[in-house]
């Protein structure tokens, strides 16, 4: 989604600002542009469509001087992405600059007023109305203008404001889209995250709904929409600038997956004493989470399917039914709730619009909030009665992966945790499970370690697959139109059962986000009734069979598709002999564990297989095109 980077201080802000963008690339966007007070009392304006280099091209031509400035990357919502449309908009009198992160509901209304009064519009931006407002109350006093302003607001927003006849000042709001206040000295910083400020500053503020921030290089001082004044705490992080970048590895995605063992570790390190897990800053009651009797699960994407692993070992390790909801569904239906229900959200971000909608109306219930995030002081966060972090870092990729393993440890663990309270798990299972768990950063490592002596292997293979995938494509569309019309001509199918049936749904959500391979994740024992009609010598089957009560069941599976021609890639468990039989076009081994902790496994070579076609497609790993790292709109 879109990203604000702003900067007041001594030094010249326009590279600061385009360094700060940057950073939020991973936000997703489409068009970038800033707005420099440049001294004096005027704002210079440049933006442009597409990636950042472009708005830097530019600005090598027509560099702009001033040290106050805020920035922009797009993601449209209103009107296609073009130099028009990208932020930052000004008013008529181009005297009032504004870049925005939201949705403005009721701009329709807001604009036709606006021109019914002679404004002419330049964009088809709901932002746009944003510029006029201010500038229509603007009376000497920038931030009482943006009051004014929001009074008349509907929807979510992050703005931030610059007035050419108040210079070295930033005014800024927020309501449901994430901003964060850098504190520096002699210099004050605005973002949409943290790793933007990583540069800087580990000193942040997180501002909450209705405040109205300004900031000059002195100081900043916090009001809500009345003018009244509001204390906010500042905080330290712990990130650091090395996390939120490379390190050496080709892409962010590839050091994220392999991060994953050294985080998975120090969870279970921080949370496992001896035989007991201890989550010592969840400030729910353990008594209320002792007495639930249910557990919904509501998250998005890649963190649904951590949720819906989850499911399955929570209802094996206690005596709780769960049910997993995708939050944008869970919060237009009518869930049954009440204050015997524990609510867990899961979220990288912890921004994620519907998830935090779903949040509250959990909360208005009465359920018992818990979250699982990462990003220390997001709204997500803040707003759950109680918060484990998954502490995994900044996650800078879009397609999610250490963010996956890191909430699955959480979530293991938080049931292992509901099994304590509730007398659910004898002693001597709850010590080889852990046990078991604790195996796990090392088989991780093993995955990886072997990945990086078989690199040749995984990229000759990627090579390989891509003649066979376009061979497919040409073959249909060349020699048997009438045929292409009724058959696929290349696609993957993830299936899985039980346990890994929601691995066979992430292995294929990585694979579609990153190399725009259509990809469907299935449970295997469905194929009879419908995807198997797809299955001739095309598809290319994905099928997670690691050891497991529904092995066999799996092998007929596979038997089937085999028999139908199709091309299959087993994940099994390493020695398994049996799958030879069935003479894969590639297999995929990993070591041995139980079932139960096996989608913490499964999903490492699956990372690492989308990983791979994507690279040998040549495409934009870190940021597919259309996504956005944290979806902070409905
Ligand atoms: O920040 P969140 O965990 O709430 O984000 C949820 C999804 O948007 C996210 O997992 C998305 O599906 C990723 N691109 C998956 O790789």
């Amino acid at each position: 989604m879109c990203g604000i980077f702003g900067y007041t201080g001594q030094r010249q802000a326009q590279d600061l600002v385009l360094q700060g963008l940057k950073h939020l690339e991973y936000r997703g966007y489409d068009s970038s542009g800033i707005a420099v007070q440049n001294g004096g009392s005027s704002i210079s304006i440049e933006k442009t469509h597409g990636k950042i280099r472009n708005l830097e091209e530019l600005l090598k031509t027509h560099p702009i001087k001033g040290t106050t400035a805020i920035g922009h990357t797009r993601w449209a919502t209103h009107g296609m992405p073009s130099r028009e449309n990208a932020h930052p908009h000004a008013d008529s009198s181009s005297h009032i600059a504004v870049v925005h992160n939201g949705i403005i509901e009721n701009f329709f209304d807001l604009k036709k007023t606006l021109e019914g009064e002679g404004v002419k519009f330049r964009s088809e931006t709901d932002t746009e109305v944003v510029a006029h407002l201010i500038g229509k109350y603007y009376r000497g006093n920038l931030e009482n203008a943006v009051r004014r302003a929001l009074r008349e607001i509907k929807g979510t927003y992050a703005i931030a404001v610059l007035s050419s006849a108040e210079p070295d000042k930033i005014v800024a709001a927020r309501w449901d889209s994430p901003l964060v206040l850098g504190v520096g000295e002699r210099e004050n910083y605005l973002a949409s995250d943290v790793a933007a400020l990583l540069d800087h500053t580990q000193r942040v503020v997180y501002l909450d709904n209705g405040d109205v921030v300004t900031i000059t290089p002195a100081g900043s001082s916090i009001n809500d929409l009345n003018g009244r004044p509001v204390k906010r705490e500042t905080v330290k992080i712990t990130w650091n600038v090395a996390q939120a970048k490379k390190g050496g590895y080709e892409h962010y995605m590839l050091k994220e997956i392999f991060e994953q063992p050294g985080i998975v570790g120090a969870i279970l390190s921080e949370r496992l004493k001896g035989q007991k897990v201890r989550f010592d800053e969840l400030t729910i009651k353990p008594a209320r989470l002792a007495r639930a009797d249910k557990v919904v699960i509501i998250a998005c994407g890649t963190a649904y399917h951590a949720g819906l692993v989850a499911k399955y070992f929570i209802e094996e390790l206690t005596d709780l039914p769960v049910w997993v909801d995708t939050s944008s569904e869970f919060r237009y239906r009518d869930p049954k709730l009440d204050k015997r229900t524990v609510v867990i959200t899961i979220s990288q971000s912890g921004e994620t619009a519907d998830t935090l909608a779903g949040l509250r109306e959990a909360r208005k219930k009465g359920a018992a909030t818990v979250s699982v995030c990462n990003v220390l002081g997001s709204t997500i966060a803040r707003e759950s009665e109680g918060v484990i972090y998954t502490h995994a870092g900044p996650e800078i990729a879009v397609a999610s992966t250490k963010a996956y393993t890191a909430q699955l440890t959480v979530l293991y663990l938080l049931a292992l945790y509901f099994a304590q309270l509730r007398g659910t798990l004898d002693a001597k299972r709850t010590k080889r499970l852990i046990s078991e768990l604790l195996r796990v950063p090392a088989l991780m490592q093993r995955i990886l370690d072997r990945y990086k002596k078989d690199r040749q292997e995984w990229a000759d293979n990627a090579h390989d697959f891509n003649r066979r995938y376009h061979e497919a494509l040409s073959k249909y569309v060349e020699s048997d139109p009438q045929r292409r019309k009724r058959s696929p001509s290349g696609f993957f199918l993830y299936l899985g059962r039980n346990i890994n049936y929601p691995t066979a749904l992430e292995g294929a959500l990585k694979l579609k986000e990153i190399s725009y391979i259509p990809a469907e994740g299935y449970p295997a024992g469905e194929m009879k009734h419908g995807p198997i009609a797809l299955i001739d010598e095309n598809p290319w089957v994905i099928c997670i069979a690691p050891k497991s009560r529904t092995y066999d069941k799996m092998i007929s599976n596979i038997q089937e598709i085999r028999a139908r021609g199709g091309c299959i890639i087993p994940v099994v468990t390493e020695g398994d002999t049996e799958i030879h039989r069935l003479q894969p076009m590639y297999l995929i081994e990993i070591p041995e564990i139980d079932e139960l902790f096996s989608p913490l496994l499964t999903i490492v070579p699956l990372q690492l297989l989308a990983y791979s076609v994507a690279r040998e497609f040549g495409e934009d790993i870190d940021q597919p095109r259309n996504l956005a790292k944290s979806v902070t709109v409905e």
